[in-house]
């Protein structure tokens, strides 16, 4: 059967075009965020959200691994999500913080698709900074830096990079992992 195409038509481009988002799609995605689900409602989800222009933007770049640089410099909106490891009040951590974080980003990417924009994700920037420079208290936990926009031309690009977005996406077939009797390593 095939998946919806929601989930199909959502892939991670290098090149965004230069035409900013409209702020009232950028709060949908958001607006998308808070509807996840999350352990005991906890939703320990928190993002900063920079279009460029802002005093922000330059805050959240600077932090990215050079190899991001090189093409996250064409998206129009950069965000950081934070995952809030212990409740407030509490001292246990909250194991599913991290889960639930990347849950309300998958909800924003459904929504990013449906409103015709594109988003790349980045584990590549420095965490420990991004701790520094934006003050988090210690229960909070950068997650993934997030490159929005629309869809742009890659031609603009130097080639190595323009290249990315004509690699053949892959995946794991199911039988790696999903199993109905024992699990297989
Ligand atoms: C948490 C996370 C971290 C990632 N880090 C990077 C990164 O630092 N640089 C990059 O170019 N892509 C990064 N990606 C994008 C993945 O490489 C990409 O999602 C994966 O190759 C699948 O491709 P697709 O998104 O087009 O389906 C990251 C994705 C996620 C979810």
């Amino acid at each position: 059967m095939k998946i919806h195409h929601i989930i199909s038509d959502r892939w991670s481009p290098v090149a965004f075009s230069g035409k900013p988002v409209e702020q009232e799609k950028l709060d949908a995605l958001f607006e998308a965020a808070r509807w996840a689900p999350s352990s005991f409602n906890a939703q320990p989800w928190k993002f900063m959200v920079a279009p460029k222009g802002g005093n922000l933007y330059p805050v959240l770049f600077e932090l990215l691994f050079d190899t991001n640089k090189q093409w996250a410099i064409t998206a129009p909106v950069l965000a950081l999500s934070m995952a809030e490891m212990v409740p407030p009040g509490r001292i246990k951590e909250n194991r599913f913080a991290f889960h639930d974080t990347g849950m309300a980003v998958a909800n924003l990417l459904a929504q990013a698709t449906a409103s015709g924009l594109m988003v790349h994700q980045m584990g590549g920037y420095d965490a420990e900074g991004a701790k520094k420079v934006l003050n988090l208290p210690v229960r909070y936990e950068p997650a993934a830096m997030i490159a929005i926009g629309y869809k742009g031309d890659p031609s603009e690009l130097p080639s190595e990079i323009a290249s990315r977005e004509k690699n053949v996406r892959t995946r794991l077939p199911l039988s790696e992992f999903v199993f109905t009797r024992k699990f297989s390593d």
